[in-house]
Formats: structure tokens, sequence, C-alpha cells
């Protein structure tokens, strides 16, 4: 049988690789012992501590006395110690932090929602604008470490939630539309709220929810749904399903006022704020719209308003190429199908 390798680096290129050194291998098996046996051990990803006989110490220039990483698989990256924000290795952290993405609608996250909600007489498609289950679970490996508390206002029917059963991670959600909020219950066993995040400092203490080390969502675009084309509309309405969230006042979606909108938005995000931990991340998915023929930049009006409390550190631009594009503007002016979403990154800093 071969011997295990206890000691990674990085060859010329730049690929992960055993050290054949047998000093340097005893000297990485005493250390991985102690990280073994040390407090650092609890932080590190469950596959680590699952495989733990098959984990290697590494450093890229192989300096053992600085190596303060970890391998499982070479091909998939090194997991540093000192990770603060996730379970990532570096190489799982370089795909993410690219600035834009494409992803549109996965076949399988939609056939396993419908499947969950119709044995129950509820329908998943009821719903005007559903993210996928996949595309959240993304941004939750990498805010957050296995275990910790994931938060989204703007629940819907739980698209973070089971992104969040997905990831080992706890999810806490409030949504005001109650058929939104049954469906959610099928899918998910995470604490959902039925009620509205206007009143979010209470509902969180009421369901003793002291603190959150992460919150993404995205709420409604503004009163986007009561202006959308007559082909959503007419598809929708010979199916029978929602063309709006609610007809409730309380509804985000149904006020008319920009400023009135963005005020009470900021408000719901600012209550966040308190229950966030020290450093923790809020992302907010959202567009810019057009209402009666002028651009209102909805994303960056948001952007400028939460920077009051939050310190918005990035923005990562979501587009979706499979989305049925429409002559907007034909022959006259130049208008664009806004198929891209401002995914804006901010963070609780002193
Ligand atoms: C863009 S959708 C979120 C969809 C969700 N990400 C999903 O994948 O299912 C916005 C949601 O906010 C909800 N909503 C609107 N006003 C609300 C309020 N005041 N409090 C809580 N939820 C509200 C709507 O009912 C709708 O489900």
């Amino acid at each position: 049988m071969p011997k295990k390798t206890n000691y990674f680096f990085h060859s010329v290129s730049r690929k992960i690789v055993p050290h054949t050194d047998e000093e340097l291998n005893r000297l990485a098996k005493n250390k991985l012992s102690q990280i073994r046996k040390s407090e650092a051990f609890e932080g590190i990803p469950k596959s680590f501590k699952e495989n733990w006989d098959r984990v290697g110490l590494y450093h890229p220039t192989a300096v053992i006395e600085k190596a303060e990483a970890l391998v499982l698989d070479p091909d998939d990256g090194a997991y540093a110690l000192g990770n603060k924000i996730n379970h990532l290795t570096g190489k799982q952290w370089t795909r993410f932090i690219k600035s834009w993405f494409v992803f549109d609608a996965i076949q399988s996250d939609i056939k396993e929602e419908k499947a969950i909600t119709q044995k129950a007489g509820l329908n998943s498609e009821d719903h005007p604008a559903t993210y996928s289950p996949t595309m959240m679970a993304e941004f939750i490996g990498f805010f957050t470490k296995e275990g910790e508390t994931v938060f989204d206002p703007f629940n819907g029917i739980g698209s973070t939630m089971v992104g969040c059963d997905r990831t080992g991670r706890k999810g806490v959600g409030i949504e005001l539309n109650e058929k939104y909020y049954e469906i959610t219950k099928l899918r998910t066993k995470q604490k959902v709220i039925h009620g509205s995040s206007e009143n979010l400092t209470e509902l969180l203490h009421k369901n003793k929810i002291k603190k959150i080390d992460f919150s993404i969502s995205s709420p409604p675009y503004w009163d986007i749904l009561q202006r959308s084309t007559g082909d959503f509309e007419k598809k929708r309405s010979k199916k029978s399903l929602d063309i709006q969230y609610s007809d409730k006042e309380i509804d985000m979606g149904n006020i008319n006022d920009y400023e009135e909108f963005l005020d009470r938005l900021a408000n719901i995000y600012f209550q966040i704020f308190d229950f966030l931990k020290p450093d923790g991340y809020l992302v907010v998915i959202i567009k810019n719209v057009k209402k009666g023929g002028k651009n209102y930049p909805l994303a960056w009006d948001l952007a400028k308003k939460l920077g009051q409390k939050y310190t918005l550190k990035d923005e990562k631009i979501w587009c979706q190429d499979q989305v049925g594009l429409a002559p907007f503007g034909y022959p006259y002016a130049y208008t664009t199908n806004i198929v891209h979403h401002y995914c804006l990154i901010f963070r609780k800093e002193k």
C-alpha cells in the first residue's frame, strides 16, 4: 500500500501536488495531529473532519512552519484554517468572486418544487418571481459556514430556505402571502414566519431569533408586476396563476410612489442591521426598472440609501440568458430588455 502523503505544495504548473520529502511528511503528520487536538479543528469543513485520515497539510512554497492550510482533494484546492467567512477552499472561493455570472432556472429545481407542492394541492408556479435554490446555495456557501443562520425577509416560496437545507445552514424567513408561506412549509422544515417584514424586529424577537449571520433576499422590484407586459399577464391568467404577489397595501409590490417604496424598503433592511453579526454580510438582489418611459435606477438608489448604515462592499451582476426578448422601442427609440440583476453586497462594519 502506498504511504499516505501528509504534505502538499504548489508545483510550477500551480497545481497542488504531494511533497515526497520524508522528513517534511513526518513534520506535517505531527502538525496535523496538533491541529486535530486544537480548537481550530471544530471550525473546519465537515467533509474534512469526516475524512481526516485523508487530509494533508499545505503550504504554497513548502515552508512547513508557515503551513496553515489543509488539502482533502488536491484538485479542489486548499482550505485555510484562518478562513473567517466560509468553508471554501481558495479554488472554490476564486470561482465565486467573479463580478458577474450567467444563471438561468434549472429544470431539476422546478420539477422538485412542483412535485412537492402538487401533492398538497398547491402550485409553486403560482409565485410570479421565484429564484433557484441552486443559485441561493452558491451565495449561502460563500457568505456563511456550516451551521450558521441565514435570514430572508422576502421569503417567497422559500428558495433561500431550500438553499439552507442543501448546505447545512439554519434558515429563517418572513413572507407576507399566506399561500407562499404554506408552499415554503411543504418544501422545508426551516423557520418561516408569516407576516410583514415591516414588523421584522417584533417578529424576530417573538420567534426568539437573536442573531443572524447572513441575510440574502430579493424584494419586490417596486410595483413592476403591476406593469407587466400583456404577454406575461395573458399567459399566467390562462393558467390561473398569480400575476401579483397580493392586493394588500402592506405588500411592498403595491407601493406606487417611488420615494415611499425606497424609504420603506430601506427601513426593513435597517431593522436587519441590529440582528446581523458584526462584519456579517447582507445581499440584496434587485434590478433597475422602467416606468412611463423613464428609467429608475432602483438598484443604485437603494445601494446609496442602505449606505447610511451598511458599507456597500461590491456588486455581482446576475445575467439571464434564456429569457424571451421583445422588440421594445422598435422602430422609434432605444430601450433594452433588462435581463440582468444586481446582487448588492453590503457589510455591517464599525
Ligand atoms: C421577489 S419575491 C421573492 C421570491 C423568493 N426569493 C423566492 O425565490 O421564492 C418577493 C416576495 O416578497 C413578499 N412580500 C411583499 N411585501 C412583503 C412584506 N411587507 N413582508 C414580507 N414579505 C413581503 C412577496 O409576497 C413576495 O413573495
